[in-house]
């Protein structure tokens, strides 16, 4: 059963006269749709927040910042943010039925200042549109590479000099115009259903492919490294600030949690679905996804003795070296390329969508419009940025500024300005029990804090997600 199956009761009309236009959200579904069942929307939600943060920097940092016990503060944040963070952004959305531009609005008109709102609402959507130019020109390097990976070639060129044949200016074009299409046409010919399709194929197909990568990995002689690396613990890393600053930055960003992309996929959730559940749930697979990663990556690295790494060069000089000296080396880089190019679309299907959802509902356009509009502002700003240290700027400024200021606001536009109260109610929705009152204790005093020092923090280190 879903809001959308509901019918609007006969009184509807009666109670329009004493309420605000956005209750009439309650009774009435999306007209984009709804998901089907919870693990519709969950797997569309993981789908967001597995990406490349899950698979170039989770690995490495793990190593890097103590092993095992960079787990105690990772897995600590991956709580805290998921139950608090996402919860509130899934929230805003069912309760607002609209994603991130009605939903500022809906927050801040409860103070009677909706016109703030409507202005707000504006800096995270940007973050969305930001992200997904940079990232489409990214996931174009990684679709060239699962090209490259089916012919051969970037098995039997030097690793590094076939990345560079990408990365000048206009460099991928047609790479980049490919992920852009693609994503273009999932959204295009269909809307809520056809994203819940896409990642119910995409996510488990990820999931399956990286165990079988992190399985073939371990019969690699010398992969015990790898495993030292990873899970070793060394618990004095602990007394290092850096290890709670990176693995706070690594679980919310890793989450999505930009107050805007989990805002438009809560916007299409129905009131029966648990949204505290959900959350934890999305929060669960997406560390699932950041093990395997690892699993699947450093026992490899450290097989054939290279130096661990993250980001671009460990994505597309360091692996492609590691699968060409690998026995069926040609059929894992397939495997592993592809499955970077599914993590990284379902990524992307969200944050067009963020953008998608916000035009139709600000400017009462039809959804077909909006999704083509989004597709050639994404792609036509993002041609001139093909060129590596362009988009390497692009990302910093986006990812250290933009977002995180985003995420400040949707923050505290839920939990201080429409108010916990208000919210609670709606995460009470379709729970069988009321929401503990350490909820909103934890949510106030120590969430939102927590946003605003990493904002302050991704200043001062540049970048810690
Ligand atoms: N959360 C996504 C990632 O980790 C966007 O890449």
């Amino acid at each position: 059963m879903y809001a959308g199956d509901e019918k609007v009761p006969s009184w509807f009309w009666l109670q329009g006269l004493f309420t605000t236009i956005y209750e009439e959200g309650y009774y009435m579904s999306h007209k984009n749709g709804n998901f089907s069942s919870s693990l519709g929307f969950i797997l569309a939600c993981v789908g967001s927040a597995v990406g490349l943060g899950n698979i170039w920097m989770f690995p490495y940092r793990l190593g890097q910042f103590g092993g095992a016990a960079f787990l105690v503060p990772y897995l600590f944040f991956i709580c805290l943010f998921g139950l608090t963070g996402l919860s509130a952004e899934f929230a805003i959305g069912r309760k607002a039925k609209t994603g991130t531009l009605g939903s500022y609005e809906l927050c801040w008109a409860h103070r009677g200042k909706g016109a703030v709102g409507r202005f707000l609402g504006w800096i995270p959507l940007m973050g969305s549109l930001g992200i997904a130019i940079g990232y489409s020109i990214i996931i174009g390097w990684v679709l060239r590479s699962l090209g490259g990976s089916l012919t051969g070639a970037i098995l039997t060129e030097d690793s590094a000099a076939y990345f560079a044949q990408a990365t000048g200016s206009f460099g991928s074009l047609p790479w980049h115009l490919a992920v852009v299409l693609i994503t273009v046409i999932i959204l295009v010919t269909g809307s809520v259903t056809q994203i819940e399709r896409a990642n119910r194929v995409m996510m488990p197909v990820f999931f399956v492919l990286f165990t079988v990568l992190a399985v073939r990995v371990f019969f690699l002689p010398g992969a015990s490294a790898g495993y030292n690396f990873l899970f070793v613990p060394k618990w004095e890393r602990l007394l290092d600030v850096n290890t709670w600053v990176m693995a706070m930055g690594q679980a919310f960003f890793s989450l999505s949690i930009t107050g805007s992309g989990m805002i438009v996929y809560g916007s299409y959730l129905n009131k029966k679905a648990d949204i505290v559940g959900s959350s934890m749930r999305t929060a669960l697979f997406d560390t699932v996804a950041a093990l395997l990663s690892a699993l699947a990556i450093m026992p490899a690295v450290f097989a054939f003795g290279i130096e661990p790494a993250a980001g671009p060069s460990l994505m597309f000089i360091t692996i492609p070296k590691i699968f060409g000296q690998m026995p069926m080396g040609q059929i894992f880089a397939v495997i592993f390329f592809l499955s970077v190019v599914f993590a990284g679309i379902t990524s992307l299907i969200n944050m067009f969508e963020a953008v998608i959802e916000s035009i139709q509902h600000r400017f009462e356009v039809p959804r077909k419009l909006a999704v083509l509009l989004c597709g050639i502002i994404c792609f036509v700003v993002g041609v001139f940025l093909e060129a590596e240290p362009s988009v390497g700027k692009w990302m910093d400024f986006i990812t250290i500024l933009v977002v995180p200021f985003g995420a400040v606001l949707g923050a505290v536009s839920v939990y201080y300005v429409l108010g916990y109260k208000e919210i609670r109610k709606e995460l009470e929705q379709g729970r069988t029990k009321s929401m503990p009152s350490l909820f909103g204790k934890i949510a106030c005093g120590i969430y939102v804090p927590l946003t605003i020092i990493v904002f302050v923090l991704g200043i001062i280190y540049k970048g810690i997600g």
